[in-house]
């Protein structure tokens, strides 16, 4: 029985998660949950899993939850950062699954794998803006972290046994909502058209990076860091019915492809049961159901949110730390209805042209240049507001 700590656990990865459990009970217990400020869905899992202690994002979520729960007082651990940190030291698990969305997923990432606990990473974002303090970690024990995200989970199945023959990685991408229209039309969009995603269905935030394909740059960050695979062999292409998740060319030029369902479930229980593979007990595809597969070529500068990943990545240092600060910033002003799209690229590219880029050597580093960006276009939007 493998002991988990879910963190994010009221999320769309972690309620996956959740159910994935449920189909196994024999094989997990639940020791530790940690969620925002979802109340009611940590009220139902602490009933779920009467072994697991959990945390809150802030007081007033964690009195929502006690209030409520009989019993739930005594199994809380507390609320915020130093709670979560405090969950995974003290419950000491076999396995922590991080699906926090944001900044917010690092330190209990790096608290889990300094204490030697594997991690099955679905929050990105720990590895873009850090993924010089976890490449250490990769690379004394390569299976300390797992990824979940769909792409690096199928790129994991391909590379098993060919890492050093591969000569390329090729993500796929469907190309988001705005997928084929002029970027030019895209200023307007509403915040519903743009959480419209057409293959999959995921959190906020992630569904707003997928739309401008951010989120791609993102995951070619992420490839790079997780595989220790230089940028410049990472390649995407543009595969509009999401059913290859990652292709792998090796040294002979042949090529390795990863094809299951647009279900998210899959590389998270593949994280979850790893190193087993496991009978998954729902739908899988049907070679009949396939049906036509297009591979389009993915144009570099008709991006500019991919494009400002890269940059960010060649840069190094602190850079990915502020492209990630700055699109959460952005993303949470567009949800609030503050900005428009088009103005999250324009934020992004704010904050990176007036970082100093430093190097990364500890936590501070990227937590200073995070807190750096934030404060950066805090004070330089709310001038603008007021005119
Ligand atoms: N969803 C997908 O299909 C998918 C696919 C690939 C990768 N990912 C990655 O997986 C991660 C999670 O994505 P998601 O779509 O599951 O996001 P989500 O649905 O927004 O869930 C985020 C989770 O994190 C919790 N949370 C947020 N801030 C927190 C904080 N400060 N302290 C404690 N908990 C906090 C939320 O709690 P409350 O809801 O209770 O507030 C929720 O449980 C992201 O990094 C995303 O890029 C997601």
């Amino acid at each position: 029985v493998k002991r988990i700590v879910i963190l994010g656990s009221t999320g769309s990865i972690g309620r996956a998660a959740v159910e994935i459990i449920r189909s196994a009970p024999d094989r997990f217990e639940v020791v530790g949950l940690a969620a925002g400020r979802n109340a009611g869905e940590m009220i139902r899992q602490l009933e779920e899993f009467p072994a697991a202690r959990f945390t809150m994002r802030d007081g007033e979520a964690l009195a929502a939850v006690t209030e409520r729960a009989a019993s739930a007082a005594d199994r809380a651990v507390g609320y915020g950062g130093e709670a979560m940190v405090a969950l995974i030291t003290e419950t000491a698990p076999d396995l922590v699954l991080n699906a926090l969305v944001g900044i917010s997923g690092l330190v209990p990432t790096m608290t889990a794998l300094e204490a030697g606990y594997p991690v099955a990473l679905a929050n990105k974002e720990t590895l873009v803006a850090a993924g010089e303090l976890i490449a250490p970690f990769l690379e004394r024990n390569g299976e300390l972290v797992l990824p979940v995200d769909s792409e690096h989970f199928s790129l994991s199945r391909c590379l098993r046994g060919y890492g050093d023959d591969t000569r390329e990685i090729i993500l796929t991408a469907s190309g988001g909502p705005f997928y084929g229209r002029d970027p030019a039309d895209l200023a307007g969009v509403a915040v519903s058209d743009v959480l419209d995603h057409p293959t999959w269905k995921m959190g906020k935030k992630v569904t707003v990076d997928s739309a401008h394909l951010l989120n791609k740059g993102l995951e070619v960050i992420e490839a790079h860091w997780l595989f220790r695979f230089p940028l410049e062999r990472i390649r995407v292409v543009i595969h509009p019915q999401s059913l290859v998740h990652a292709i792998i060319r090796l040294r002979d030029g042949s090529m390795l492809s990863h094809i299951a369902p647009a279900d998210m479930r899959l590389p998270i229980a593949g994280a979850l049961h790893h190193p087993d593979v496991y009978d998954f007990p729902w739908k899988s595809l049907g070679l009949d159901e396939l049906g036509t597969i297009e591979f389009i070529p993915f144009e570099s500068g008709q991006y500019p949110a991919f494009d400002l990943a890269i940059v960010a990545a060649e840069a190094g240092g602190t850079a990915p730390a502020v492209l990630n600060a700055a699109d959460e910033a952005a993303v949470g002003a567009f949800l609030a209805g503050r900005i428009g799209f088009l103005d999250i690229i324009a934020w992004i590219e704010e904050a990176l042209s007036a970082h100093r880029v430093k190097p990364v050597r500890a936590l501070d580093d990227v937590l200073a240049a995070d807190r750096w960006a934030r404060d950066f276009l805090a004070e330089r939007h709310s001038r603008a507001e007021r005119g």
